[in-house]
């Protein structure tokens, strides 16, 4: 989609960068997605100006933070992208409390925090993505949730027009799930951890590293895991026991590391990854008599 330059003057006087048709292919860890003009906020407070400007003018928009857990459709997009601020290094320490801007980088935070001496988040090292995309899904790894350690968000409320801020008691954070609205747009967060040395949180560090080396194709195109694990089972698991480890649509391919992580290997485009993705789903839907449940995001045209 692209904006006019009328619009565009507009948008920029409430301090927004306009960049015009970027292909998202670029943006995304997957290396898929479409082209659409890409905004970049530069303030927190004029978010709701922005917001309110893109509305009156009929503009659809999203907020893309690191790009890891999205397939975005392919072609022109019907809609603009938007980007949060952050300054550098976008967050701070103050005695067990951490602040973190939603668009600093997730395993950024958990380094800096660890060299204040503050833990908890061993496990979400090697998550990749923004802290906001890590918030609004309630990221996870090696027995840690980043929602435990939350104790406030402060958020732009599409429903509401206004930034507000969210006790930590107040927001429901289960297995890859939250409470938070479609269109709420995560801005900021407390989090609250625990004070431990530096050499003990690295030493656990390490170790998740290892074992997610070992199990996860992490140097090729990927969206991490494709389905929610169901109740007590592993989609990876399944789809490994099915023998489709290397199964290919196009240049989407299920892994041959990591069964429920699909990977594109050249260049893939949504169209195949969604029928890889619907094939095996199907697979195991025949098979195990589970339906599984995108984790991945799909930003349908
Ligand atoms: N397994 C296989 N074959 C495979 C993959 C896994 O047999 O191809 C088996 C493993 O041997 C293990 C079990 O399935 O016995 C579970 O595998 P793993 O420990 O890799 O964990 P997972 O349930 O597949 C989850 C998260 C990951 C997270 C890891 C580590 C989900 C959907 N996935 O994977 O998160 O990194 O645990 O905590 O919850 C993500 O969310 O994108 C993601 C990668």
């Amino acid at each position: 989609m692209r904006i006019s330059d009328k619009l565009g003057a507009r948008l920029q006087e409430l301090g927004v960068e306009l960049r015009s048709s970027v292909p998202l292919s670029e943006k995304t860890s997957l290396g898929i997605g479409g082209s659409t003009d890409q905004l970049l906020l530069r303030k927190f407070e004029s978010i709701p100006d922005v917001m309110h400007l893109l509305a009156n003018e009929n503009i659809p928009h999203r907020f893309l933070g690191g790009g890891t857990n999205v397939l975005i459709a392919d072609g022109e997009l019907p809609y603009v992208v938007l980007h949060l601020p952050t300054s550098q290094p976008g967050m701070r320490v103050e005695g067990n409390a951490a602040y973190v801007d939603a668009a600093a980088d997730l395993g950024g935070m958990v380094t800096f925090c660890a060299k204040r001496d503050l833990g908890g988040m061993e496990g979400l090292i090697g998550v990749p993505g923004s802290v906001g995309g890590a918030l609004r899904m309630n990221a996870g790894a090696y027995g840690t949730q980043i929602g435990s350690h939350v104790r406030e968000v402060e958020l732009y409320r599409a429903s509401t027009g206004k930034l507000e801020t969210l006790r930590g008691d107040d927001i429901r954070f289960d297995y890859r799930h939250t409470s938070f609205a479609p269109d709420d747009v995560m801005l900021r967060v407390k989090l609250e951890l625990p004070q431990k040395p530096f050499k003990e949180i690295l030493a656990a560090i390490k170790i998740c590293n290892e074992k997610r080396r070992a199990s996860q194709p992490l140097n090729q195109k990927s969206a991490g895991c494709i389905f929610k694990n169901p109740p007590g089972g592993s989609a990876g698991r399944m789809i490994d026991e099915l023998g489709l480890k290397g199964h290919r649509v196009g240049d989407a391919m299920v892994s041959d590391r990591h069964a429920n992580f699909f990977v594109n290997v050249a260049n893939a485009s949504c169209a195949d990854m969604l029928r890889l993705i619907d094939e095996v789903r199907e697979r195991v839907r025949v098979n195990y008599g589970v339906e599984l449940e995108n984790e991945v995001i799909f930003w349908k045209n």
